[in-house]
């Protein structure tokens, strides 16, 4: 990220006080009057869907309004009539943060940011202008008629604040895009004011190598060996990049690694300790990146919740791993349930990607400079009354890898956020200088903790 364009609404403590449904219903009836268009009460034919966007269900709520601010002057507006009036307030750009209530309210107004739409290409700069409430795969498709790209998500369909905000997951190492003087923004997510768009640097990206390799389940352990080998690399080359999943509970899916290579090479030596292991399909070839994401697939599961690790690789700790996320009991409960389904995901961090993160000015997520492997569970289900043995199940899991972990000594404290569960805390995994310094910038941007109280789904800084 370049800059962004961030609304700071400076207020006093005084300002908030505990809000009564009657104070959400009455801002909203002033919504409707003044900002009639882009409204949306419970009656309202639109309501339904808005309010059960996007995509996992246990992010979906009742707002006592939404609204869809379709400027800077109106989210100004907006944001400063449900902060007098002490309304709680949540905020939506993609709607795929599966947190509970992370980016929705109950009894409070959901400000739908997806009318922030404006792309602004400035090919002498190169640099775009996004609106906060685009997708990415918007971002690619204008962006691809100039043979440029920037650093986003990697599934076309996620939005381009939760994830600017949180925190990356690079589907590129040289595009490892971080912050220079907004520091803070980089990790900070919703805990500073809201952002209405982002000036991303562009790269002349457009034809790659990549795709999808699937392996057979059984081959789990090897392909483990294989990525450690591949983060074993003395030089890494950083056109390539990697993220493996793996599906403990529905083994025919096998295990699916996403590979690219941000140059038209097929096949080059970065992937090389993959290529002994034979695929029982493979869709990598040379296309344009925003092809080759179009080909993400995602599995089309109502609820979710997902954990995190982070560690630093061996082959020991891979077998230790490998091993408890195919035998331990709880991969037999997540199972059971209705569409029960635990996908294990690993993407490689390189000590080269923390530096070049550190070299550009640096962030709030205090990584430690080695190299390092950034771990996800992701649990899905069908029924809101299995959310909680889910949840259990998949902590439990997770503490099972954890103590694993601690016997390597293999131990990092980062937690990434876009893989994190409600209940981790990200933000003090950052480090307690960092954290220090993030309440310093929001005792200076926004004093009255507007955005940590008045704003309370996310991950805050408490
Ligand atoms: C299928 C899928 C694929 C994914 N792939 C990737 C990936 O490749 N790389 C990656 O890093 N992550 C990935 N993620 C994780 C994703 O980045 C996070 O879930 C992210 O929060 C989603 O962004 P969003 O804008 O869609 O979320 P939302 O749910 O709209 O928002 C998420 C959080 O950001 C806050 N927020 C939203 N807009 C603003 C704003 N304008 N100003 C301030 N705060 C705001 C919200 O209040 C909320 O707390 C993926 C998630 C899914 C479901
Ligand atoms: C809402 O109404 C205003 C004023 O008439 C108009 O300028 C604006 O384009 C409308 N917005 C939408 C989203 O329809
Ligand atoms: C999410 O919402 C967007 C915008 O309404 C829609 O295009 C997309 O198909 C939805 N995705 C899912 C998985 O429901
Ligand atoms: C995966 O390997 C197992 C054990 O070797 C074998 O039985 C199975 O048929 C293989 N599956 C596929 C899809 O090749
Ligand atoms: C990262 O791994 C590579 C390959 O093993 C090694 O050369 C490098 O020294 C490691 N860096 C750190 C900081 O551990
Ligand atoms: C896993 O299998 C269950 C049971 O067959 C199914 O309902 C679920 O959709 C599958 N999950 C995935 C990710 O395909």
């Amino acid at each position: 990220m370049v800059s962004s364009t961030f609304l700071f609404v400076l207020l006093s403590a005084s300002t908030i006080h505990a809000a009564l449904p009657s104070k959400a219903k009455s801002t909203c009836s002033q919504f409707k009057s003044t900002l009639a268009n882009i409204t949306i009460l419970p009656n309202d034919p639109t309501y339904q869907a808005l309010a059960t966007e996007n995509w996992s269900a246990t992010a979906w709520a009742k707002p006592t309004c939404i609204v869809q601010p379709g400027n800077v002057a109106q989210t100004q507006q907006i944001v400063a009539a449900l902060t007098k009036n002490g309304v709680p307030f949540a905020m939506r750009s993609g709607g795929h943060m599966p947190s509970p209530l992370g980016a929705n309210i109950n009894d409070g107004v959901l400000i739908d940011l997806v009318s922030l739409n404006r792309i602004d290409y400035d090919a002498i700069k190169n640099v775009v202008t996004i609106g906060a409430g685009l997708r990415w795969g918007q971002v690619y498709s204008e962006l691809e008629k100039y043979k440029v790209t920037v650093v986003g998500g990697r599934v076309l369909d996620v939005g381009v604040s939760g994830l600017t905000l949180g925190s990356k997951r690079l589907f590129s190492s040289l595009l490892w895009c971080l912050l220079t003087w907004l520091w803070a923004l980089k990790g900070g997510l919703n805990n500073f004011g809201l952002v209405t768009s982002f000036t991303l640097k562009t790269y002349p990206i457009y034809q790659v190598w990549g795709g999808v390799k699937f392996y057979n389940f059984t081959d789990l352990p090897k392909l483990l060996q294989a990525a450690n080998k591949y983060q074993s690399t003395p030089t890494k080359d950083p056109y390539a990049n990697f993220m493996m999943q793996a599906f403990p509970t529905n083994q025919s899916i096998g295990v699916v690694l996403n590979m690219v290579y941000l140059k038209p090479e097929a096949s080059p030596p970065a992937f090389a300790p993959f290529y002994e292991i034979p695929t029982i399909a493979d869709t990598t070839k040379i296309q344009t990146l925003r092809e080759m994401m179009s080909g993400q697939g995602v599995p089309d599961i109502p609820r979710w919740d997902w954990r995190t690790t982070s560690f630093t690789p061996s082959e020991d700790l891979y077998k230790k791993i490998g091993s408890l996320v195919t035998t331990s009991p709880e991969v037999k409960t997540i199972g059971s349930l209705n569409a029960g389904s635990l996908a294990l995901g690993l993407q490689p961090i390189s000590t080269s990607l923390v530096d070049a993160g550190i070299a550009r000015g640096g962030n709030a997520l205090g990584l430690d400079r080695t190299n390092q492997t950034w771990w996800v569970l992701d649990t899905g289900h069908w029924l809101a009354k299995d959310d909680s043995v889910a949840h259990e199940a998949t902590k439990s899991l997770m503490a099972k890898i954890d103590k694993a972990i601690d016997q390597e000594d293999s131990n990092i404290d980062y937690r990434f956020m876009s893989d994190a569960s409600w209940d981790q805390d990200v933000l003090a995994s950052y480090g307690a200088d960092n954290v220090a310094k993030l309440k310093k910038v929001r005792a200076k941007y926004d004093p009255g903790l507007v955005f940590t109280y008045i704003v309370p789904g996310g991950f805050k800084l408490r």
